[in-house]
C-alpha cells in the first residue's frame, strides 16, 4: 500500500507539480508558487467551454489532455471502485484537496485550533438530519462512500458533467499567484445531488432539499420555517438570484435583485442576510433561500431599531501570508468553507459553536416589528 501511495504521488507530482489552492499535496508551499511552468498544461486548465474559469481536472477532456490518470488506474486498483488510484472516492479526492496546512475544505478549522461548529462528514454516514418528508426526522440515503455514506461525489461530479448553473460565488480561497480570485464556476455541484431522481438546476434551497426533503415549508405533515424554493414560489431565487441590500450608502431600505455571493471584492459588504421590516422591494413576497441562515458563519450586520433600514456588514478577506483560509481572526467571514464545514453551529451564518442565538432571526424579525 505504501508503494501504491508513493507511486500516486510521484506520477502526481510530476505532472502536478502545483496544485493552486484547491490542494496542498504536491510541490505547493505556503510562500509560493514552486511549479515549473507546466501548470497550466496538465490542471489549471480552463474547462468545459466556459473561457478563464478553472475546472482542474475535472471536465473538458479532449485528445490532447493527460488527466484520466491522476483519478483512475486501469490496472491494479486498490478497490472495485470506479478504478479509482484511492481506496475511496474522499482519497481520490485528497490526493489534491487534503486539509494539510489547513487549505483544504475540510481541516482549516481544526488547523487554526478552532472547533468546528457544523459539518456535512465525509464517509461516516448515511443518515440525513432532516431527510423526511413525512416526519421531518432522519433518514438514511444510499450514498457513494464506503456503506453508503455521505462523500464528495454526491455533492461533485469529478467529470465536471450535468452542473447547476455557474454561480458567483465568495469563496476567496483558491489562491494564484498570490491573489484570490472570485468567480463564477459550477463548483462541480451535480444537478442531482445523492443520485436523487429529479434534477437541480440552480443551486439554492432546491439543491439542499434534494436530500432534505423534509426541511421544505410546503410539507403536509412537517412544518418549517418558510423557504423560498419551486414548491412554495414559482421563479424561486436562488444563490445566483436573489433579493438582497442595495449597494449603499449604509442604513438603507433599498433592496435589488443579486448575487448571494455578492460579498467578494477585498472589501466589499455582506448584503445578502439582512430583511428590513416591512419588507421592501426586491424581498417583499419572498423567502428566505437556505443559504441566507445556513452559510460560513460571520457577523452580518444589523437592521436599525426601528427595522426599516439594513446596515451590512463589510466583508473582508487578507491574503497569505497574513490571511486566508482562517489565518485571520479579522476576517469576516474568517473561514469559506461552508457546506464542508463551519464554525457555527448547524453552520448557522450567525451562532456560537453550540446553540442558535437570537442574532439570527433578528437580521429578519427586528423587535420593532414583532406582534
Ligand atoms: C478528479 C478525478 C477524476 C478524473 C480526472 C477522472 N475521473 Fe472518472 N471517476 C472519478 C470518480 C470519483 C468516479 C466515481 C464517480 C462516483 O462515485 O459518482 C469516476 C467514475 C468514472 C467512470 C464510471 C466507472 C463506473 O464504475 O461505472 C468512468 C467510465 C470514468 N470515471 C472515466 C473517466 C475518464 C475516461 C476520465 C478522463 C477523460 C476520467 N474518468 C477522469 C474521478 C475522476
Ligand atoms: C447529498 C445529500 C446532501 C445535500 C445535497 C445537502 N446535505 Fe446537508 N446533510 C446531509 C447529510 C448526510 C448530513 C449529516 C452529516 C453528518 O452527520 O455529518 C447533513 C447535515 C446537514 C446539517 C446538520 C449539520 C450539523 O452539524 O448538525 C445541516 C444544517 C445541513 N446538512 C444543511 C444543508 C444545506 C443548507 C444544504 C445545501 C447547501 C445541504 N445540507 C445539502 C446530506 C446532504
Ligand atoms: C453536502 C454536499 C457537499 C459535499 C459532501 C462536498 N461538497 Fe464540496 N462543495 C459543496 C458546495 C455547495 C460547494 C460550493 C460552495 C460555495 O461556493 O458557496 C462546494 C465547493 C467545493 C470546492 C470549491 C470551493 C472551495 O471552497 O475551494 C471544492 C474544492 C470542494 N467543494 C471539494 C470537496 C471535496 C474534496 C469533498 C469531499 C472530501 C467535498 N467537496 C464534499 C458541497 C459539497
Ligand atoms: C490531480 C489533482 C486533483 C484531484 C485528484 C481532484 N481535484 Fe478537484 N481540482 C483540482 C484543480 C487543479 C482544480 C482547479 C483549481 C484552480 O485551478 O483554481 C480543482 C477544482 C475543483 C473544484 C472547484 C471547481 C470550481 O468550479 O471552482 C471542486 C468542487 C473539486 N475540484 C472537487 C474535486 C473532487 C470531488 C475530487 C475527487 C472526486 C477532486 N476534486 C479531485 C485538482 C484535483
Ligand atoms: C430562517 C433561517 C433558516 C432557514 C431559511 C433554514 N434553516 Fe435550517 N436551521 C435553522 C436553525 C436556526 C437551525 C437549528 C435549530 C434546529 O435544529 O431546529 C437549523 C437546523 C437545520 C438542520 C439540522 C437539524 C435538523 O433538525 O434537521 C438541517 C439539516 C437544516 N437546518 C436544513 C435546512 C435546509 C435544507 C434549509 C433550506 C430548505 C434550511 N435549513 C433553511 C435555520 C434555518
Ligand atoms: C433571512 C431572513 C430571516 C431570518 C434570518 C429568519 N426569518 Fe423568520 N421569516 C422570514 C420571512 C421572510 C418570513 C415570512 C413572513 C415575513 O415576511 O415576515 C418569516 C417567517 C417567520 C415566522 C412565521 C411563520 C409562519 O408560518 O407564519 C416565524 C415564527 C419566524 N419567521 C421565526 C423566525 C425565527 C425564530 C428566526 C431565528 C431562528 C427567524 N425567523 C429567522 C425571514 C427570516
Amino acid at each position: 500500500m505504501k508503494a501504491r501511495i508513493l507511486t500516486i504521488l510521484t506520477v502526481v507530482a510530476l505532472t502536478v507539480m502545483y496544485v493552486g489552492g484547491a490542494s496542498n499535496a504536491f510541490a505547493y508551499n505556503e510562500t509560493g508558487w514552486t511549479g515549473a511552468g507546466i501548470c497550466g498544461v496538465t490542471c489549471h486548465i480552463s474547462g468545459v467551454g466556459i473561457p478563464g474559469v478553472n475546472y482542474g481536472p475535472h471536465g473538458g477532456y479532449s485528445s490532447g489532455t493527460k488527466v484520466c490518470k491522476v483519478c483512475h488506474t486501469l490496472h491494479d486498483a486498490p478497490t472495485s471502485n470506479s478504478l479509482l488510484l484511492g481506496e475511496t472516492v474522499k482519497a481520490a479526492c485528497q490526493v489534491c484537496h487534503d486539509g494539510t496546512a489547513g487549505r483544504g475544505v475540510y481541516g482549516a478549522i481544526a488547523q487554526r485550533g478552532l472547533p468546528v461548529g457544523g459539518q456535512h462528514k465525509i464517509e461516516t454516514t448515511s443518515m440525513v438530519p432532516g431527510g423526511s418528508a413525512s416526519t421531518g426526522g432522519s433518514v438514511p440515503m444510499a450514498f457513494s462512500g464506503p456503506n453508503s455514506t455521505l462523500t464528495c461525489s454526491d455533492c461533485h461530479s469529478p467529470h465536471a458533467k450535468n452542473c447547476v448553473t455557474p454561480f458567483l460565488g465568495e469563496r476567496q480561497r483558491m489562491p494564484e499567484g498570490g491573489l484570490y480570485p472570485v468567480g463564477t464556476s459550477n463548483r462541480l455541484l451535480k444537478q442531482r445531488p445523492g443520485g436523487v431522481t429529479t434534477a437541480v438546476a440552480e443551486y439554492g434551497s432546491d439543491w439542499c432539499l434534494a436530500c432534505h426533503q423534509g426541511r421544505s415549508s410546503s410539507l403536509p405533515a412537517v412544518m418549517n420555517h418558510p423557504v423560498e424554493a419551486s414548491a412554495t414560489v414559482a421563479a424561486p431565487y436562488n444563490y445566483r438570484r436573489l433579493g438582497i441590500i442595495g449597494p449603499g450608502p449604509y442604513p438603507t431600505s433599498e433592496t435589488t435583485i443579486g448575487a448571494a455571493g455578492i460579498n467578494t471584492q477585498f472589501s466589499s459588504y455582506n448584503r445578502a442576510y439582512l430583511m428590513p421590516f416591512p419588507r421592501t422591494d426586491a424581498q417583499a413576497g419572498h423567502l428566505p433561500i437556505c443559504q441566507q441562515c445556513h452559510e460560513d458563519e460571520r457577523y452580518v450586520g444589523d437592521l436599525t431599531a426601528s427595522g426599516t433600514q439594513a446596515t451590512p456588514s463589510e466583508s473582508t478577506a487578507t491574503f497569505l501570508p497574513v490571511g486566508g483560509d482562517g489565518r485571520n481572526a479579522a476576517d469576516n467571514p474568517r473561514f469559506q468553507n461552508f457546506p464542508h464545514e463551519a464554525q457555527g453551529f448547524r453552520m448557522l451564518v450567525e451562532a456560537d459553536t453550540t446553540a442558535q442565538t437570537d442574532d439570527l432571526c433578528l437580521n429578519c424579525h427586528p423587535q420593532a416589528g414583532l406582534p
